[in-house]
């Protein structure tokens, strides 16, 4: 199973000068609920934006045409190369970043989103249209003391 990992504004933003552009604690539970003990694919850009490198307790790949080393991952030249290296009983998170997103959404089989409804000030990077995937599953959160904005997790399959 391929599943898409991501969190989208209401105009399809998921980040600005290589950084996420919110902070929802409930979204990153989430995220390390869905993905330990699983396989995350992610690109060059993404895991340089990770404060602490490789996510630990998970299969960490990242797609490089620059690079072949990566502490604590397994690189590939390719997405299709990325995944033919792992087995049929894995299960793959694509986590992104837009050029990741764009080329794994015609071979996802599924997208758990965090929908965030907001739109941001700034943003550069985009999540690609998924308009006629089916909407499985919705689960709508209100702002809180830890949450500036409302947001839903959103399962999608084709
Ligand atoms: N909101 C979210 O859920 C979320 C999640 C993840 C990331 N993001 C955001 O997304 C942004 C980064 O996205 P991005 O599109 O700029 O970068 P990216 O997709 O993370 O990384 C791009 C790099 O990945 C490599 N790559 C991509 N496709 C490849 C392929 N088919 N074969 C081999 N290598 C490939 C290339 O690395 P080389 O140049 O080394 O060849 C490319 O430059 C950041 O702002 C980040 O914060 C948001």
């Amino acid at each position: 199973m391929i599943t898409i990992i991501a969190a989208v504004a209401a105009n399809r933003a998921i980040g600005f000068e290589n950084k996420l552009l919110y902070w929802l604690p409930n979204d990153l539970k989430r995220f390390k609920a869905l993905t330990t003990g699983n396989t995350i694919i992610m690109g060059r850009r993404t895991f340089e934006s990770l404060p602490k490198g490789a996510l630990p307790n998970r299969r960490n790949i990242v797609i490089s045409r620059t690079q072949s080393e990566f502490p604590g991952c397994d690189t590939y030249n390719s997405l299709e190369e990325a995944i033919g290296h792992c087995s049929s009983d894995e299960d793959i998170y694509i986590l992104g970043g837009a050029s990741v997103y764009e080329q794994a959404l015609p071979i996802a089989d599924r997208l758990c989103l965090t929908e965030i409804h907001d739109t941001p000030k700034q943003a550069d990077a985009y999540f690609p249209e998924y308009k006629g995937w089916h909407e499985e599953k919705r689960e709508e959160h209100t702002t809180d003391e830890k949450h500036n904005q409302a947001y839903a997790f959103v399962d999608y399959v084709k």
